[in-house]
């Protein structure tokens, strides 16, 4: 296995929100799957973590196409998921990677996001 992309982005929240409270469910559902709908709006405060997917989705984006992916990737085509403990995992479909690591974090005015992808046939 080897690493054969990274990316990372940075997300202002009052960018999201701003999208969320303009365009409302089209803005949602163009970007995001139902899951990660569900997953965001049970949360106090879903534009945090609404924006932490958007810089999710940009990371793994930019770690495909460092790997030499040369398609777009629609938004919904990458969904983040967390698992019991709360940590993130990402589904590429189609799948890029044979996996790819994505770590997301969230502080006041900011989210962000930093994946790593490794390939098993290079
Ligand atoms: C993991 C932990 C350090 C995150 O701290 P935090 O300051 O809340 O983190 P941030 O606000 O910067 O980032 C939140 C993001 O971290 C990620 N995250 C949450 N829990 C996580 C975990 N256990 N491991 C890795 N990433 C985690 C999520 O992606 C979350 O964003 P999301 O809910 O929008 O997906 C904190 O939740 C914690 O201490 N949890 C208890 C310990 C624990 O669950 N351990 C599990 C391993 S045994």
């Amino acid at each position: 296995m080897r690493i054969t992309g990274v990316g990372t982005d940075l997300v202002e929240v009052v960018r999201i929100s701003g999208l969320l409270e303009r365009y409302g469910e089209r803005f949602m559902r163009k970007i995001f799957t139902e899951k990660e709908i569900r997953y965001c709006s049970a949360r106090p405060d879903p534009a945090v973590h609404f924006s932490g997917r958007f810089a999710a989705k940009e990371a793994v984006a930019k770690a495909a196409y460092q790997s030499g992916w040369l398609e777009v990737i629609p938004w919904r085509n990458i969904e983040i998921t967390n698992d019991t403990h709360g940590r993130p995992s990402v589904n590429i479909t189609p799948q890029v990677f044979s996996v790819c690591h994505l770590s997301i974090a969230h502080d006041g005015a900011y989210a962000l996001a930093f994946a790593v992808g490794e390939t098993d046939h290079v």
